[in-house]
């Protein structure tokens, strides 16, 4: 019986595991650890995945945004590029990288928060890039930077609503609503009240609002669709308010925040049933967009990454059993660290389905009691110089990672 995190990437063959057609430990071997491995192939049938439960249901256009801050990888980029991807980019660095591996300016969104004129000056140097507008506020330091240095220059825009429903796997990756779980005032879009007047505003002031964007959070899961349905809903009911006051909208973006299955019992986002419901909801509605925009990140890379670690020894005290590996949480996978709800998968690469378990916490180098890969999970005991792989740590994982203790990043390699 397959594994429930076995995929195009990972298999399992003799106890062992292979990564695509090679053995992990010899992958480690060959390149040294730690070291993120990334599945061109895993990417590629996420991607797929995506644009079929889309295509199957609607003629509209669907454009992919992918959230490059998942992982900005030279090599993702590419690979996403060369297939039809867009990018969602959040700063003047994310959108200098997607113009560098060769994404046309036209095809990039660039969404910030806290924007500075510096942010703007370079964006709108970038013709044809699409600028969302966050805040009401934004749109005066945004005029200021094109009457400055642009006059006369043709800048589109689209404006992130806050719809008063946010979700997210934890109260720090919920990007809508008042308050998150935590009690958190959310700092991301336009309030309901807003809308209207805001895309009366950036007509006043010379530009030409084409899109309506949301972004609830990051990391749903089965329950949350309920509560996606109605936030479906309400960017439709505030598209059809947009078009009756006279604007003309291209495109509706539903941002991102599905994901792939990071522990067992976790009942992952249907996806297939989101799309369906968002093409059949915008049919009955009559808008007149041409486009639907979705902006994930971790869906498409999330699962088509890993972290080989090795074992440097086994520690026992008070009852505890430590792994003590090579890597420091904060240097590679900081989301345990980050987010209490953060689960990763570890596994050891060269006995993966062994019967013989123990507790295992699977600590880094770091100075930090937080810095732990995962605690207190069933594992076959592991010895010293064996390659444990810590899985979908191909989003938000080197991405976020800092060099804390002054260690270094891991390097990544695509397969
Ligand atoms: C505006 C925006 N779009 C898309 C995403 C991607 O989210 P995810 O990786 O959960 O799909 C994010 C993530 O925070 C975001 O802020």
């Amino acid at each position: 019986m397959m594994n429930w995190w076995e995929n195009d990437f990972l298999k399992v063959k003799n106890q062992k595991l292979y990564l695509d057609e090679k053995e992990a430990t010899e992958v480690a071997e060959e390149y040294g650890t730690p070291l993120f491995v990334y599945s061109k192939r895993q990417i590629l049938s996420n991607l797929k995945r995506l644009l079929q439960v889309f295509t199957d249901k609607t003629s509209l256009e669907l454009k992919i945004y992918y959230a490059m801050k998942a992982n900005p990888s030279p090599g993702i980029l590419k690979i996403l590029g060369e297939n039809g991807t867009y990018i969602d980019a959040v700063s003047p660095g994310e959108v200098d990288m997607a113009l560098h591996v060769g994404f046309p300016r036209k095809k990039i969104l660039y969404t910030g928060t806290s924007v500075s004129l510096e942010d703007l000056h370079q964006i709108f140097k970038q013709e044809g890039t699409i600028v969302n507008i966050d805040a009401e506020e934004q749109l005066e330091l945004m005029k200021e930077t094109r009457d400055r240095w642009f006059k006369n220059k043709k800048i589109l825009v689209s404006i992130r609503w806050n719809p008063g429903i946010g979700i997210g796997f934890s109260p720090k990756t919920v990007t809508a609503g008042i308050k998150s779980g935590s009690g958190m005032p959310v700092k991301f879009g336009v309030e309901e009240k807003r809308v209207i007047p805001v895309f009366q505003e950036a007509i006043s002031c010379g530009f030409v609002p084409i899109g309506l964007h949301q972004h609830l959070g990051s990391g749903w899961i089965r329950k949350d669709f309920e509560k996606v349905k109605c936030a479906v809903d309400k960017i439709i009911q505030m598209a059809l308010k947009v078009e009756k006051e006279g604007f003309s909208l291209e495109f509706l973006d539903f941002g991102g925040g599905f994901g792939p299955k990071y522990y067992l019992d976790q009942e992952i986002f249907p996806i297939k049933e989101y799309a369906e419901y968002i093409c059949r909801k915008i049919e009955e509605s009559g808008l007149q967009i041409k486009t639907i925009a979705v902006e994930p990140g971790r869906y498409l890379v999330g699962d088509a990454g890993i972290l080989l670690v090795k074992v440097e020894y086994l520690k026992k005290n008070y009852g505890n059993i430590f792994a003590c590996v090579n890597a420091g949480t904060f240097n590679s996978v900081p989301r345990p660290a980050i987010y209490a709800e953060a689960n990763h998968h570890i596994i050891n690469c060269s006995e993966v389905n062994s019967e013989k378990k123990a507790k295992i916490t699977v600590a880094g180098n770091l100075c930090e009691t937080g810095d732990v890969f995962g605690k207190e999970i069933e594992m076959p005991l592991p010895k010293r110089g064996d390659i444990l792989a810590v899985l979908c740590a191909g989003a938000y994982c080197r991405s976020m990672a800092s060099n804390f203790n002054l260690r270094d990043i891991p390097e990544e390699i695509i397969i």
